[in-house]
């Protein structure tokens, strides 16, 4: 107490300051009486604060509006939000109902982000190459804690993506989602339709089994049949093709499957396919928004909101 006492400019004194000092004494016990009356009155105003925390600075700046359940504010509240403005303010309850999309375009989408992330954690003990590619899978299969989980996570979903594309499409077909104006985006869609099947492909050398061998040596046969670009196809000879410069030489890498065809695939399926993919993903989900949200039934509406014919 005394050290205190000397640092506010009254000398420091060694007994109780009424007891040694007199009438400064008196001064210094009011004085500190009056500094505990402000320190009570601040705490009373922040214990207000406490209890009513929407006032304070720390609230507001999270939540910028109010949380009524009024249109405006609830028209707010997603168009401040750095994440939610990407969703339209107001969207027709009808459109987005489970019967009527069957959650097959969101699901796909939620399938494609799980297969990106089992696929990168894959990377991590998968090698490009013929002499380690098929032992990295045993490895995976037996010895990686969690390893049989991941990559069969990651090859279900590779499977469940394919059926949910489809089904997606099927879904849009029976709806008439494809006329205009959407026209484009099932363009767009038929392009992800194509990618989505284009990374089963090239996922299926990966592994280096007589399975994924065989399918891509029949698959990649199919390419010499190609119209000009094969030379088996039509018109193949015109432009001067050959097993050595042709569309299947182009994706093997070589005139067999082997080393290059598995780098290859491993280099489409890890890193150009995603990234073609996932940029036309984004373009479908911003054509969804710009033609005018997703189709659906036209919104039900009660007898009151209904308008009578107008008057003249
Ligand atoms: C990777 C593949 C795909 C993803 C992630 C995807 C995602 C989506 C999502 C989230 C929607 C919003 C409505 C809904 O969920 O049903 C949608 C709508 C739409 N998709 Fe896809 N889609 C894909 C492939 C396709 C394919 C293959 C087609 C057709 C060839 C297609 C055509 C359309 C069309 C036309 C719409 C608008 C439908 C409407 O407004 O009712 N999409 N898509």
């Amino acid at each position: 107490m005394a050290e205190t006492d000397g640092k506010n400019g009254a000398p420091a004194s060694t007994g109780t300051p009424a007891a040694s000092n007199g009438g400064n004494g008196k001064g210094k016990i009011t004085a500190l009486l009056e500094g505990g009356k402000i320190v009570r009155a601040r705490a009373a105003e922040e214990l207000k604060a406490l209890k009513q925390p929407e006032k304070t600075d720390l609230w507001k700046s999270v939540l910028r509006v109010k949380h009524d359940e009024t249109p405006r504010s609830r028209a707010l509240g997603v168009l401040s939000n750095v994440f939610l403005h990407l969703h339209p303010a107001k969207i027709n309850r009808d459109a987005v109902a489970y019967n009527y999309t069957w959650g097959m375009g969101g699901m796909t989408f939620y399938v494609y982000i799980t297969l990106v992330f089992t696929g990168t954690l894959l990377m991590f003990y998968y090698h490009p190459s013929k002499v380690v590619a098929f032992r990295d899978i045993l490895y995976l299969e037996h010895d990686v804690p969690f390893g049989k989980l991941l990559r069969n996570m990651h090859r279900w979903g590779a499977h469940l993506m394919v059926i949910m594309v489809e089904l997606h499409m099927f879904r849009v077909f029976l709806t008439g989602s494809y006329k205009p104006p959407r026209q484009f985006n099932w363009v767009v869609g038929v392009l992800l339709l194509v990618l989505t099947l284009l990374l089963s492909f090239t996922g299926y050398l990966l592994p280096d089994d007589q399975l994924g061998f065989w399918a891509v040596t029949v698959g990649t046969n199919m390419a010499r049949a190609t119209p000009l670009l094969g030379h088996d196809g039509p018109f193949g000879h015109i432009l001067g093709m050959t097993p050595f410069n042709d569309v299947r030489f182009g994706l093997l890498g070589g005139s067999i499957v082997d080393a290059n065809a598995l780098l290859r695939a491993y280099i489409w399926h890890c890193v150009a396919i995603p990234i073609i993919a996932s940029t036309f993903m984004v373009v479908h989900f911003w054509r969804v928004r710009k033609d005018g949200g997703i189709s659906g039934p036209a919104p039900v509406m009660l007898e009151s909101e209904i308008k009578g014919p107008r008057k003249i």
